[in-house]
């Protein structure tokens, strides 16, 4: 019987880490500052530095970067904030409860990056933001994005939640556009031993904004000066998420190494009705999996489940099928992200993925596609 392959291995990935980490935390038990204390700030100065922005500000998770970010604007009703309808459920309900009017666009198929041509038609007067995900660790187009959004004043946001350590163009995610958000849920590329997320940007008074956000709207303590929550980062996440980060570079090279050999290998899969991503030339991925589509998806996730090999479905239903997003304005058909809620299918990817385990995945592959009747 040959040994099953997890989708994730945190286990694995945390286990070198654990004299570093336990150290870590030892010194926030002695100093005392669980909340804020100066891990946070010296988190944020390393962040800053991977997205290359003049701001990083740390918080507890990626939606709540994005709900800050979306706060941040001080928005009023009926503005509208354009999401892609194929994503995590987190910009949609962030623009929910900041109280705006969200319009779900279109994606590329199979990439699920925002499609150009819907975000075009959706763009009203009425539009104050862009929330385009940098998908499966793909950084969307932003030249594109922000060259559409510059007509009009509306603000970018980049949702580089899966996205940390990719680049395009050598600009890093995270500081492709006015403003980004990630998170540090533990699968991510850079996941911390809990929850946490941080904001980005190059503009002082925003990063100010977002500090105040994240504190209760207090500029200083007991003045509330606009509507805030907490959103802090706690001292320890921020410590967990310390101890990674030397490993982030070999980390995401390993990423990289494992995605370029699925390309290859799965490429001949192509004319069987297997899609792939095209990582455009100007990109460098930063995969924490590895999206493809196919028309019998569940057929193959059952296959590779039968020979030890787990799989995932990120996402089974595009934004406008969910109950709690029941009409909610959206331009067109979404025919594209209903077609990859349906088809898409994603692969382990991670630096402790040995090349016997890559070699098993993508036999089990080449093997479900042989054995289709034909
Ligand atoms: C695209 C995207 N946006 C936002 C989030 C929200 O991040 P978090 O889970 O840290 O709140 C996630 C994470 O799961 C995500 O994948």
């Amino acid at each position: 019987m040959t040994s099953p392959i997890p989708f994730v291995d945190l286990k694995q990935e945390w286990a070198p880490l654990r004299r570093e980490v336990l150290d870590r935390i030892g010194a926030i038990l002695d100093h005392g500052r669980f909340i804020g204390g100066s891990e946070i700030s010296e988190l944020e100065a390393a962040l800053a530095q991977i997205a290359g922005v003049r701001h990083a500000v740390a918080c507890s998770s990626g939606t709540t970067a994005l709900l800050i970010a979306l706060l941040a604007l001080d928005l009023r009703p009926g503005d509208e904030i354009i999401v892609p309808a194929f994503t995590f459920a987190a910009p949609l309900e962030c623009a929910l409860l900041a109280g705006a009017r969200p319009v779900l666009v279109d994606v590329d198929y199979p990439s699920g990056l925002i499609n150009l041509d819907s975000l075009r038609r959706a763009i009203t007067g009425r539009t104050r933001a862009i929330v385009a995900v940098s998908l499966f660790g793909v950084p969307a187009d932003f030249d594109a994005i922000c060259a559409l959004a510059a007509v009009s004043g509306i603000t970018v946001i980049e949702d580089a939640a899966q996205s940390l350590g990719a680049e395009r163009n050598g600009t890093p995610s995270g500081g492709l556009c006015e403003i980004a958000c990630t998170s540090f849920f533990p699968t991510k590329t850079l996941g911390a031993a809990g929850d946490g997320g941080a904001l980005f940007t190059d503009r002082s008074d925003l990063a100010e904004r977002f500090r105040e956000i994240l504190n209760h709207g207090q500029s200083e303590r007991y003045r509330h000066v606009r509507l805030g929550l907490n959103g802090r980062m706690s001292s320890i996440a921020a410590a967990t998420l310390l101890a990674r980060l030397a490993g982030l570079p070999p980390a995401l090279d390993a990423r990289r190494r494992i995605g370029a050999i699925y390309d290859k290998e799965l490429d001949a899969l192509r004319s069987s009705g297997l899609y792939l991503t095209d990582i455009p030339a100007e990109t460098s991925p930063a995969r924490s999996q590895y999206a493809i589509a196919l028309a019998d998806r569940d057929a193959a996730a059952a296959a590779l489940g039968a020979a030890g090999i787990e799989t995932a479905i990120h996402y089974p239903s595009p934004l406008h099928r969910q109950a709690a997003f029941a009409g909610t304005q959206q331009e067109g058909q979404l025919e594209q992200a209903s077609r990859l809620a349906d088809t898409v299918l994603c692969l382990p990817i991670y630096p402790g993925l040995g090349s016997a385990s890559q070699d098993r995945i993508i036999a089990a592959l080449h093997a479900h596609i042989a054995s289709r009747p034909r």
